[in-house]
């Protein structure tokens, strides 16, 4: 309903501003309006009852109209090229790497841009690169100062001229914001040591153990071995100070208003870098209550989409993703429900599929990746995934228990096999991985390694064993493919692209040597990726196929994330396969989990598209006619193909 008083208060901020309404900033304008009623409802139902949540309604308006003030006629301008779901184009290809491991500097970038490019990667994610304590910095995610460049990096200007390097290509750019937690030696954590109240109340800070205590019967542990527990002791403040991840990272405390502003004005800074997509780290946890997971709350959902709001008004070509590794369900909501459906993150991580391809590569068997389907596909029109095989992060097995016992598993014993064949453990496991996280408590473990090595190739090389390279090289293949056509911006992680096998320099390193997450964060050999020109080379065939699936995924409009994906019914346990369709064009992509031929009903194909009689597969080139319903198609072991519809 129309509010004068807000008006008013609105105008007379713009004004203050020399905001042009009706000319230069009308879209500006348009654009506040738009949102401000959503603002002020979900700003009040998270503050209301805030000490300062009324007084500090104003410089949240403000920190939109700065933000809005200080952003550059040239990202205006992109803005205004963008259209809003740019985002779902399957032209995109992205890619994940850490600065220093990968180029040295960031001064050094813009050097290696041409490999990109010649790989087909046009969009960059750069891991942490905001200052952050040396030997307590888990990868960056630990930040003592989120607008000076860590010095081991380089500087802002080095960033800024990165920046318009990649636009000037047709390229994009993502950054984290670790709005969760800051590094204990930021400044506000810095204070709050010192007994500055004002800048405790940033943190969640208890003179004894009663909270925590309370707090902890209900909070899951996210790095038990590492850092178990979820507070940690202070001895400058004499208090017990909440700390989900590692004892050094200090969880932020949004339910006060400060927070908000202070974390939403760092938020423009990066929009105003000229950041296309912001990967908002771990947004689960933003959010803590007194007897819950602290995961997932509502509340967490009510500031995502807070935040979402401000960003359309003042930066609105910045797409929010949200990094939420959780069970499919929770994943979904980071999309928004209700009224917010697609108003909420535009992007997530689609970390349940990327675990069941795991799954399916281990097993040889798609059942449990077709259960969690019908969760998976509930994705709203407009958003996207981000699809992978690996991250900088450990694999989490985390789709629920029942999608494994509705393909007919026993849950407990199928996590334990997936666990011990990844890890190398099982008898014949051809992959070389550790288990991450172990609770002893629970049982619960996640999975470190490479591609390469988690698809065998650490072991087959170490063996001198060509069979086995090839195997590995083809498992390689099958897992990017079925992730690059799969629907969301592909991210490739830095290394995978050339078969990095484990890394185990990290643990001569005292500040990295108790995460083996670091044994699949490579530190990249230039000599090795100049290998991808010779032929026959494990790097040449590996890079070679990738780039002909990145080439592949361009061509294809139905690929573009427009909610238009079927899968195919499991004719045949050990096939994935699922149809993408465009105005234009219909594709089949298949994927044989196992190793041995695979037979599939020409039925199958039928079974979606009436009538269907020659296929054309992209990758190998080859035309197939479609015979009748007691014949059958036969997948190559761990093959893949790309089969479109070829009307007649
Ligand atoms: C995210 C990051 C991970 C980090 C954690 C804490 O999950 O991907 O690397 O450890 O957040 O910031």
């Amino acid at each position: 309903m129309y509010n004068p008083l807000l008006h008013k208060q609105l105008n007379e901020l713009l004004d203050k501003s020399s905001i042009a309404i009706a000319s230069n900033d009308r879209g500006f304008y348009t654009r506040f309006i738009a949102n401000i009623y959503s603002i002020e409802a979900i700003y009040l139902q998270l503050y209301g009852n805030h000490k300062t949540g009324k007084e500090s309604f104003i410089p949240l308006l403000t920190t939109i109209i700065q933000a809005y003030k200080l952003r550059s006629e040239a990202l205006k301008k992109r803005d205004n090229s963008k259209t809003h779901d740019w985002f779902l184009s399957n032209e995109i290809v992205g890619m994940s790497l850490y600065v220093d491991r990968f180029a040295g500097s960031l001064q050094d970038m813009p050097s290696r841009l041409a490999y990109l490019e010649e790989l087909g990667v046009n969009f960059l994610h750069l891991m942490p690169l905001f200052q952050s304590p040396a030997n307590e910095s888990d990868g960056g995610y630990a930040v003592s100062n989120f607008r000076v460049i860590d010095a081991k990096f380089g500087t802002i200007e080095q960033l800024q001229n990165l920046q318009k390097t990649l636009q000037e290509k047709g390229m994009y750019l993502m950054l984290d914001i670790v709005l969760n937690h800051t590094s204990q030696q930021h400044e506000w954590a810095m204070a709050a040591k010192a007994g500055d109240k004002h800048f405790q109340d940033f943190y969640y800070c208890y003179d004894d153990r009663n909270l925590p205590n309370a707090f902890e019967a209900t909070m899951p542990e996210i790095f038990p071995e590492s850092a178990p527990g979820s507070f940690t002791y202070n001895h400058e403040m004499q208090k017990w100070v909440m700390t989900v991840f590692h004892n050094y990272q200090w969880d932020l405390n949004f339910t006060n208003p400060a927070v908000l502003i202070a974390m939403l004005d760092t938020i423009y800074f990066y929009a105003n870098l000229g950041v296309d997509i912001l990967r908002i780290d771990a947004p689960a946890f933003i959010w803590k209550q007194l007897g819950t997971a602290c995961q997932n709350l509502p509340e967490a959902h009510q500031l995502l989409r807070l935040i979402k709001l401000c960003v359309e008004i003042a930066t609105p070509g910045m797409a929010l993703l949200g990094e939420a590794i959780v069970a499919p369900k929770e994943i979904m909501k980071y999309f928004g429900t209700g009224a917010f459906t697609a108003k909420e993150c535009d992007v997530a991580y689609n970390a349940t599929h990327m675990a069941l391809q795991w799954d399916a590569l281990a097993t040889g068997n798609v059942m449990v990746m077709l259960a969690a389907q019908q969760d998976i596909l509930q994705k709203p029109l407009g958003t996207t995934w981000i699809t992978y095989t690996r991250c900088h992060d450990d694999i989490g097995l985390g789709y629920e228990d029942s999608m494994i016992s509705n393909a007919g598993f026993n849950a407990y014993e199928h996590r334990m096999f997936l666990k011990e064949y990844y890890a190398g453990t099982y008898p014949n496991s051809p992959a070389t991985g550790a288990l991450f996280g172990v609770n002893p408590k629970t049982q619960d473990a996640r999975i470190s390694g490479t591609l390469a090595s988690l698809c065998g190739l650490e072991k087959a090389l170490l063996k001198n064993d060509s069979l086995a390279t090839q195997l590995a090289i083809k498992k390689v293949l099958l897992m990017q493919a079925h992730s690059i056509f799969l629907g969301g911006i592909p991210m490739l992680f830095y290394g995978d692209e050339v078969g990095y096998t484990n890394d185990y320099s990290y643990l001569q390193d005292g500040g990295k040597s108790y995460d083996n997450r670091w044994m699949h964060r490579p530190i990249i050999d230039w000599d090795k990726q100049a290998k991808r020109l010779v032929a026959g080379s494990v790097e040449q065939q590996v890079f070679t196929a990738t780039k002909q699936l990145l080439t592949l995924r361009k061509a294809l409009p139905a690929i573009a994330d427009k909610k238009n994906i079927e899968w195919l019914h499991p004719h045949n346990i050990h096939v994935a396969g699922y149809k993408r369709s465009s105005e234009s064009q219909t594709i089949f992509c298949l994927y044989n989990f196992n190793g041995s031929p695979a037979f599939l009903t020409w039925y199958a194909f039928k079974e979606k598209y009436a009538g269907v009689t020659t296929l054309f597969d992209h990758y190998s080139k080859t035309n197939y006619t479609v015979g009748r319903d007691d014949e059958f198609f036969i997948l190559d072991g761990y093959g893949f193909y790309i089969l479109e519809v070829l009307i007649n």
